[in-house]
């Protein structure tokens, strides 16, 4: 996933195809690579009650919009980290959005080097799926203050490892799910919403989006863009019409 996501990077950023994407599908083009639109992120910080007392992490920002969002929209501090070097290199054009209090550091899920009760919040939005889980919430636990939160976006569903014919379905529960389980090994208590109407609502309008933009794809030379994206809303859609996809928003406080 490194030399993908590094590539991947530096494509979306120079791709004014992907930004016209991004804007279309998402509200807004911090060349996001997952599946919250700026509608999701306004629940999530609706969710998490954040406001400018939080001290926020977030895991996997990318290049950093999603950050500077949170920080300008709520007042809170916010430190983004991802371990795509050129993805912070991108993200540090936005400090300026909240001048003092948005930070961004090359740092791995797996090895957070904060600090005991560091955080008042973790978001994660679609990037718990490439680390361990009980290792990465046993770290999160630590750098958590006692009261707290973890708010990710986590997808549970059938894909190119696991298709339907053998996906166990029970799993899509949310608190059967790989983060709900390790949730619960790990000792946070937790709620969900359930957002998988959304999510396919999602992945519907980044199909049309994809179609329309094909030519323009085409003609900047980065179809490799359009191809990732049309397929893993095509994964997404297909799982769910075979009954093997769920989404959640998860909010979890440590006990
Ligand atoms: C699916 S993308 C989501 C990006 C962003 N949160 C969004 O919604 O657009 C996953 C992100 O996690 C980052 N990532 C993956 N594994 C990581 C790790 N072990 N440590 C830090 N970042 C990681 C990737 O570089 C990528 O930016």
């Amino acid at each position: 996933m490194y030399d993908f996501y590094t590539d991947y990077y530096r494509r979306a950023m120079a791709s004014p195809a992907y930004g016209e994407f991004c804007t279309r599908v998402f509200g807004a083009n911090y060349t996001q690579h997952g599946f919250a639109d700026m509608a999701a992120v306004d629940r999530l910080i609706h969710a998490g009650e954040l406001d400018a007392t939080h001290r926020i992490l977030e895991l996997g920002c990318g290049s950093g919009g999603i950050a500077a969002y949170i920080a300008a929209t709520t007042g809170a501090h916010v430190t983004g980290i991802d371990y795509i070097p050129e993805a912070v290199r991108q993200a540090q054009a936005h400090v300026d959005a909240a001048p003092g209090r948005l930070r961004f550091e090359v740092a791995d899920i797996a090895t957070l080097p904060y600090p005991a009760a560091s955080f008042t919040a973790v978001v994660a939005i679609d990037t718990l799926y490439f680390t361990d889980l009980d290792a990465t919430l046993a770290q999160l636990k630590r750098i958590l203050t006692a009261s707290g939160q973890l708010l990710a976006y986590y997808a549970q569903g059938a894909n190119p490892q696991t298709p339907v014919e053998r996906f166990d379905r029970s799993t899509l529960a949310p608190a059967c799910t790989d983060l709900g389980r390790a949730l619960h090994r790990q000792g946070f208590a937790f709620e969900t919403w359930d957002v998988t109407g959304a999510d396919v609502r999602h992945a519907r309008r980044k199909r049309a989006v994809l179609e329309e933009l094909r030519p323009a794809f085409a003609a900047e030379g980065t179809l490799s863009l359009y191809e990732n994206r049309l397929g893993e809303a095509n994964g997404v859609l297909a799982a769910w019409e075979a009954g093997c996809h769920a989404r959640y928003l998860y909010r979890a406080i440590p006990l």
